[in-house]
């Protein structure tokens, strides 16, 4: 079968997702699948052959002409972190064409990449707890004074549409919320404001293959910094990983369940990550945030719960691949 693994992106997660490609392409099994990597830019979309010929993908219908043969795909893998591959461009593109891809759909991918809209869905739900937010945009006014009434500090300020942290802050005093505004608004033109919950952060990966989901070990995140930040996320020994969480068999099933929940309720497909901040003193989950495209380079959380899971990442890869072209 044909799969074109797709890679690279218009976001400054394009470096984390040609890490990712590297772990896809070198797991799937070459017995099965003939994979194209094809590097999604804003300026060109393409796949360079093993003599360095580049060939440009036609847009029509998502093929490749190598040497005057047309070559057209069975399924997409999607490796993209954030736009166009996690926030349902692609998926969009992909359903117009009809040509199967790996990931949750369009309107699942768009929604939950903006993590102001996916807090109110998932508030609303009534699975799990969220916390308190503000959403501003930057072409509306809006009052920092008005805000830090309506929130209690320390908050996180992020690009509503963003991953793995970059234009993320934490601030802890009146006088740092601008300048994380600010900073938030150079990545994006909306923002969420939040409360910062106190508590361990918890990290669950599901997919759906086999006839059934499947719900890997649940990774506690420890970091030696302020919060999970880029560094942290991809800086190995910066933050304490560990897989399975060494948390209550209680715990573990109220993760478990929460994010299975989640999964069918958001109609996620394909592997999806959630995040989630256990507050002990209260006992209560909190949601984070959907990851449906999570990383996948060798330092990642995903890999890491496959592999504690006692899957090969090659039986992991080929198992999103044929559930998605059932
Ligand atoms: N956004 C990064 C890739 C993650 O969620 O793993
Ligand atoms: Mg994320």
């Amino acid at each position: 079968k044909n799969i074109a693994l797709v890679a690279g992106g218009y976001s400054g997660e394009y470096v984390i997702s040609v890490q990712s490609a590297v772990t896809i392409e070198n797991n799937l099994d070459s017995s099965k699948y003939a994979v194209y990597k094809i590097i999604i830019t804003k300026e060109n979309w393409s796949y360079t052959g093993a003599d360095g010929h580049v060939t440009e993908v036609d847009k029509n219908d998502f093929s490749l002409t190598i040497a005057g043969k047309k070559i057209t795909f069975d399924a997409i893998f999607i490796g993209i972190h954030g736009t166009p591959g996690e926030d349902g461009r692609l998926q969009g593109y992909f359903e117009m064409l009809g040509i199967p891809f790996t990931s949750c759909g369009m309107v699942t991918s768009a929604l939950t990449f903006n993590k102001s809209y996916c807090n109110k869905v998932v508030d609303a739900l009534q699975v799990v707890n969220v916390s308190k937010s503000v959403h501003i945009f930057r072409d509306q006014p809006y009052a920092v004074a008005e805000i830090l009434q309506q929130l209690r500090l320390p908050v996180f300020v992020k690009p509503a549409e963003g991953g793995s942290s970059i234009g993320m802050s934490k601030v802890k005093t009146a006088e740092e919320l601008q300048p994380a505004i600010e900073k938030a608004f150079k990545e994006d033109t909306q923002v969420l404001i939040e409360e910062f919950i106190k508590g361990r952060e918890l990290t669950i990966g599901l997919y759906r293959a086999n006839g059934g989901i499947t719900v890997l070990p649940i990774t506690e995140v420890v970091s030696s910094k302020e919060f999970f930040d880029y560094e942290a996320k991809y800086t190995p020994g910066v933050s304490n990983e560990i897989t399975p969480a060494p948390v209550s068999d209680e715990i573990t099933r109220l993760v478990q369940q929460t994010a299975t929940i989640l999964y069918n309720k958001l109609n996620c497909k394909g592997i999806t990550r959630i995040d989630f901040i256990y507050e002990e003193a209260s006992g209560k989950l909190f949601f984070l945030e959907v990851n449906t495209m999570p990383g996948q380079s060798e330092n990642s959380l995903v890999p890491q719960q496959v592999r504690a899971s006692g899957q090969t990442l090659q039986a992991f890869y080929g198992a999103l691949l044929e559930e998605c072209m059932k």
